[in-house]
């Protein structure tokens, strides 16, 4: 081997930066209540690589569900862009989905009708529909409950028939605001750990909200840390933990707190 490549072989392999899915830039939102203005979001920037799961943190009332209903096409920014494969988002669209703290899920219709809603429309014909809806409810675990009514399930598995009413219509990017947030503690717990499967077997690109730093430290490849008044990105961290992450561990403690130290300056200043 001549010297040149020996050197070349020698360098660290380089870390392969994700390609962006989702880019963000400019984004600010101007609420105007009462001949008032008030700045939600203020230039806020960021790009999601492909299969990348990011974490928004921040407290009540910083912008988060603002944020989440722009990227999603439900209210317009009041100025900047953002681009999902390089083509500017407009308005809702299949190709970016949510799921909502609070189930949104139709209480008529039983688990599987409700996952199957979705791909009415999509001109699949009924064979096709029958097998996509028996995959996700095998995927999310609820082939039993197929016939059950939402009322008849617990809060978790409401969530469980959520995410899989939106990972049937294939979205590019799967938008998440506290989605586990009114769960109790271990309904909470069991629900993040389901989320790190499913998005092991599907690599969909998720931005996931929330104010919980454990939540965020679970789950998280990057966090970006927002502050409020006006809501702002503050710090974009990636989070060097291997998976699956032991909570009880010294480096899971050491990235809380250093979030927890994050948090406080941002509320202070
Ligand atoms: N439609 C609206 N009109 C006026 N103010 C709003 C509206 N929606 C949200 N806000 C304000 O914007 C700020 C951010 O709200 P939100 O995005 O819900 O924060 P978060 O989800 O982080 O708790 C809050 O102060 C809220 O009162
Ligand atoms: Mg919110």
């Amino acid at each position: 081997m001549s010297t040149r490549l020996k050197l070349i072989s020698a360098q660290p392999a380089q870390a392969v930066e994700p390609e962006a899915v989702l880019e963000v830039q400019g984004l600010s939102k101007i609420f105007r209540v009462n001949q008032t203005t008030f700045h939600a979001l203020e230039n806020i920037r960021f790009q999601a690589g492909t299969g990348e799961l990011i974490c928004v943190l921040g407290p009540s009332g910083c912008g988060k569900t603002t944020l989440l209903k722009i990227l999603s096409g439900f209210i317009p920014p009041s100025a900047g862009q953002i681009t999902l494969n390089g083509l500017p988002v407009f308005r809702p669209g299949p190709d970016r989905c949510v799921v909502f703290q609070e189930d949104a899920l139709f209480p008529w219709l039983t688990v599987a009708e409700n996952i199957a809603f979705g791909l009415k429309g999509r001109g699949l014909g009924t064979r096709s529909v029958r097998q996509e809806t028996e995959r996700f409810l095998s995927l999310v675990n609820l082939e039993a409950f197929r016939n059950y009514l939402p009322r008849e399930i617990s809060g978790g598995m409401k969530q469980r028939v959520a995410l899989a009413r939106v990972l049937i219509l294939n979205p590019k990017v799967l938008l998440m605001d506290e989605p586990f947030a009114a769960l109790d503690a271990q309904t909470r717990e069991e629900m993040q750990t389901f989320l790190l499967t499913l998005w092991k077997k599907l690599s969909h690109t998720i931005l996931f909200v929330t104010h919980d730093v454990t939540e965020a430290v679970t789950l998280a490849d990057r966090i970006l840390v927002m502050d409020k008044n006006p809501g702002r990105i503050r710090h974009d961290i990636a989070v060097p933990l291997k998976r699956p992450r032991m909570r009880e561990s010294s480096a899971f403690h050491h990235q809380c707190k250093h979030l927890y130290a994050l948090l406080r300056t941002e509320t202070a200043g």
